[in-house]
């Protein structure tokens, strides 16, 4: 029997990932996986116990037994909900730091893929197409210019309440690209065979038609 389908939807940090992939998954009626809030509990807990993000050990040991529950759009963890925690620059910092660690990218592999389950699984993040899911019937590697991403970060973090000045989350995009595209363990690159995607001047919904469309594609070929 053929596995549960999988769509990858790799990226660097806010290439829009999350918002057309959770648009893929709706349309198609397929479960969702936002593989990054994983690496941001596991940086929050760090945070939180004082514990070295460069320590993969003891980073794998905060991510043991974890079991987020995704309800609603949030996120809760043990019964506190972690949702608007997880997404500062601080944490998303830290959790790309973290995840340079091959000890806690092996311990977080698991909790991945079980998230596949029928009918299929939209899963975002950067070593999706790469590492995780590497059968997965359609790659795609969505990535638009680092200015442009600053923008739509600064306007997503204004929208929550969080201040933000355009200059410094353009370094800190930056650095953060060059971090998890450099390091050893599964740097971010598009898989092979990738759908590579810019979406500097497209719409949300041009950018989730244009991962459809290739997903129909791929099924009829
Ligand atoms: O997608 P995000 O910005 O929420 O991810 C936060 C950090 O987690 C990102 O900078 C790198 C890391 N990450 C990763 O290494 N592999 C993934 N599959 C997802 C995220």
């Amino acid at each position: 029997m053929p596995e549960t389908p999988v769509i990858a939807i790799d990226g660097p940090t806010a290439s829009g990932k999350g918002t057309i992939a959770q648009r893929v998954a709706s349309t198609l009626g397929w479960h969702y996986l936002d593989s990054g809030s994983l690496y941001r509990i596991v940086a929050l807990r760090a945070l939180r116990t004082g514990t070295d993000l460069g320590d993969g050990g003891a980073l794998a040991a905060l991510a043991d037994g974890l079991a987020p529950r995704f309800e609603s759009g949030r996120i809760l963890v043990d019964d506190e909900d972690l949702s608007d925690a997880i997404r500062t620059e601080e944490a998303g910092n830290a959790a790309s730091r973290a995840a340079a660690q091959p000890l806690l990218r092996a311990a977080l592999l698991g909790l991945q893929r079980r998230a596949r389950r029928a009918p299929g699984l939209v899963a975002d993040g950067r070593d999706m197409g790469t590492v995780v899911f590497p059968d997965a019937v359609l790659k795609v590697y969505l990535t638009a210019s680092v200015e442009s991403r600053a923008q739509r970060r600064h306007k997503q973090l204004i929208e929550k309440g969080f201040s933000a000045i355009i200059s410094d989350l353009l370094r800190d995009l930056a650095e953060r690209d060059a971090r998890d595209m450099q390091r050893a363990e599964a740097p971010l690159e598009p898989a092979k065979g990738a759908l590579v995607l810019d979406s500097t001047r497209l719409t949300i919904d041009e950018t989730v038609a244009a991962v459809l469309e290739a997903y129909r594609r791929r099924v009829a070929a």
